[in-house]
């Protein structure tokens, strides 16, 4: 029931069976329409449709207006009958106007003409583009989505626990926003990047399974999928393996898209390796297929000096994409390619006859040529793309040259679910000090089986991080978390963090293991993606009430502002000049 002292029904719900019964609604004037001398149509207008009502004409009311309106419903005369509108069989006669609040003509129409506005103006005015459809519908489905996953939580028995907002700084990779102490001037809190040390020591503290929707804030460049702000399902459990947690949160992100009206999906899994050799990238695209394939051995004896001895060769099929990929074309995929840091892209188009068009064409035998067509499955009009470089060179660059030559919009069904797992623990070594670089936060598990490589042969060490990739984009991550203090110590020596900088950097968090840490593993699903993909939307600024621009501005409310000089006195912060 939403009837309210003011209103009986809301602007959607009425039908040919209220015919006769008086109504009350409340809503804006999303039109207003002459109708004969005496006469003139409103369209009332709530997040729940519009209803038609007929006015005396001498009411001065104009588009949103805030009005109480009182008639009879009527079935509307055939001729302006709508079957497109729920409401379209009916309108409201006999009408008694209350006007509630007059309103300025709005800045753009509340329609779905507004998404011709500019994103600016929308976000300035952020309470007007909301009452439009779209926006409403996005909300709403957030709701739900945030709804689901509650229920799908505290269903598995997670409880809900609220971690702060002031935190010490912790080293999960972003850039963090600092707020200064007015107690401790000179002392700064950081805002969390997620909740990871405080869910973690819930761990310690037996609460189970933890699991919070906690906002999280990370002082990144903006893009279509990261915010500053954005919204986590954040999970713990403790004495799992990392299928235990693939159940839970594959659970709660089923029940989310059940909610949002998806189809039923299965969610796969892949290792990373797999997922880097026949698609270039860890989050694959499993929508479509221009997979990888590998050429090495098609190659093994070539005189083409680019192939000769290179470690591994790869190419992909751009299939039917010959005859749109001209010379330009061709040619910003090989920059795009060297921009990645390949030596060169080969390029071949299969001719109407089968032979292959390509300035290289002349450097490979007939053998190769046929064996290559072969390994790729080649057909007439079809585009190959090659490269030759080391392993994980070679996937990077094809894995994002067949992301941008294929990839449909991330929303588009079906959609494909998949756990990526078996990520390594490092990744590459860092050219100054030549230690490993963490591929994840340093208190991920390594693989029980690698553990024993940790020092003789890092780069070969499996974590048991995985993420939930959907459509190409990275859903969420988590890991199985190291329990050990041993353990710890020992990745934190090999990333070149002594145990007394370990001590004072994450003692609070370091120190509470001794006393009784359980085998705890957990997640971060990043909601807002979540969402965005259900929505249909490609900017996860749609669906989030009050984003920030790209600039990192609100300009509703013009956030940042400088403050008042006392705040920084009392702070005792002392603003220097921007730099030239
Ligand atoms: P991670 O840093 O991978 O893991 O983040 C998890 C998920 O959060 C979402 N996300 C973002 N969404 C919008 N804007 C951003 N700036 C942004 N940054 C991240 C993504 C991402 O996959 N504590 C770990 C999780 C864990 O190990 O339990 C963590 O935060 O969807
Ligand atoms: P080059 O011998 O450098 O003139 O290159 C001849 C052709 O091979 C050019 O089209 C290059 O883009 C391409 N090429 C060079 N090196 C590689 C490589 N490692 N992998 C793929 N293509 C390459």
């Amino acid at each position: 029931m939403t009837s309210t002292s003011m209103r009986t029904h809301q602007c959607g719900e009425l039908r040919p069976e209220h015919i006769g019964q008086r109504a009350t609604l409340t809503g804006w004037v999303a039109s207003r329409r002459e109708h004969g001398e005496k006469l003139a149509f409103v369209d009332l207008r709530d997040h729940t449709g519009v209803t038609q009502c007929v006015v005396d004409n001498a009411v001065d009311v104009r588009p949103e207006y805030v009005l109480r309106i009182t008639g009879v419903v009527a079935e509307r005369p055939a001729e302006s009958r709508n079957d497109r509108l729920a409401t379209g069989g009916i309108e409201l006669q006999d009408c008694v106007v209350e006007i509630l609040n007059v309103a300025e003509p709005p800045p753009f129409p509340v329609s779905e003409r507004a998404d011709q506005v500019a994103e600016n103006t929308r976000l300035q005015h952020r309470y007007i583009d909301i009452r439009r459809e779209r926006m409403q519908r996005n909300l709403r489905l957030r709701a739900s989505v945030n709804s689901a996953i509650r229920s799908a939580m505290e269903s598995q028995g997670f409880v809900e626990v609220e971690t702060p907002m002031l935190v010490p700084s912790t080293p999960e990779g972003a850039r963090e926003f600092i707020v200064p102490s007015r107690q401790q001037p000179g002392s700064f809190y950081a805002l969390p990047q997620s909740p990871q040390l405080f869910k973690q020591l819930l761990m310690v503290a037996g609460i189970d399974r933890y699991y919070q929707l906690a906002r999280c804030l990370r002082d990144e460049d903006l893009r279509a999928d990261r915010q500053y702000e954005f919204m986590q399902l954040d999970a713990e459990m403790s004495f799992v393996d990392q299928n235990d947690v693939h159940r839970a949160i594959g659970a709660a992100v089923l029940a989310a898209a059940a909610a949002a009206g998806q189809p039923e999906a299965a969610i796969e899994t892949m290792t990373w390796h797999d997922a880097m050799n026949r698609f270039g990238v860890d989050k694959p695209d499993l929508r479509f297929g221009m997979e990888l394939v590998d050429l090495t051995e098609v190659f093994g004896a070539t005189e083409f000096k680019a192939f000769a001895g290179a470690a591994t060769i790869k190419g992909i099929n751009a299939t039917g994409k010959a005859d749109e990929m001209g010379r330009n074309k061709l040619d910003g995929l090989t920059d795009k390619a060297k921009k990645i840091g390949a030596k060169g892209l080969v390029w071949l188009k299969v001719a109407a006859d089968g032979s292959l068009e390509s300035p290289v064409a002349k450097f490979l035998s007939d053998t190769e040529q046929g064996a290559l067509k072969s390994a790729l499955s080649a057909a007439p009009g079809d585009l190959l793309l090659i490269v030759a470089d080391e392993w994980s060179m070679t996937c990077e660059v094809l894995g994002t040259l067949r992301n941008d030559l294929g990839r449909p919009p991330v929303h588009e069904g079906p959609y494909r679910y998949l756990w990526v797992v078996d990520f390594p623990m490092f990744i590459g070594v860092d050219e100054v000090t030549g230690r490993p670089k963490p591929g994840h936060h340093p208190f991920t598990q390594p693989h029980p089986d690698d553990v024993e490589m940790l020092e003789t042969d890092p780069l070969k060490v499996r974590s048991q991080a995985y993420d939930l990739v959907l459509n190409g984009w990275e859903l969420g991550s988590g890991s199985i978390r190291i329990h050990q203090p041993e353990l710890q110590a020992r990745v934190f020596r090999l990333l070149g963090i002594s145990d007394e900088e370990a001590q004072k950097r994450f003692g609070f968090f370091l120190n509470p293991f001794k006393y009784g840490a359980p085998p705890h593993g957990g997640f971060g699903l990043g909601i807002d993606r979540l969402v965005a993909i259900f929505a249909g939307e490609e900017n996860i600024r749609e669906v989030i009430a009050f984003p920030k621009t790209q600039s990192g501005m609100d300009p509703m409310t013009n956030a940042p502002t400088p403050v008042a000089q006392k705040q920084l006195d009392d702070l005792g912060i002392r603003v220097l000049p921007p730099k030239a």
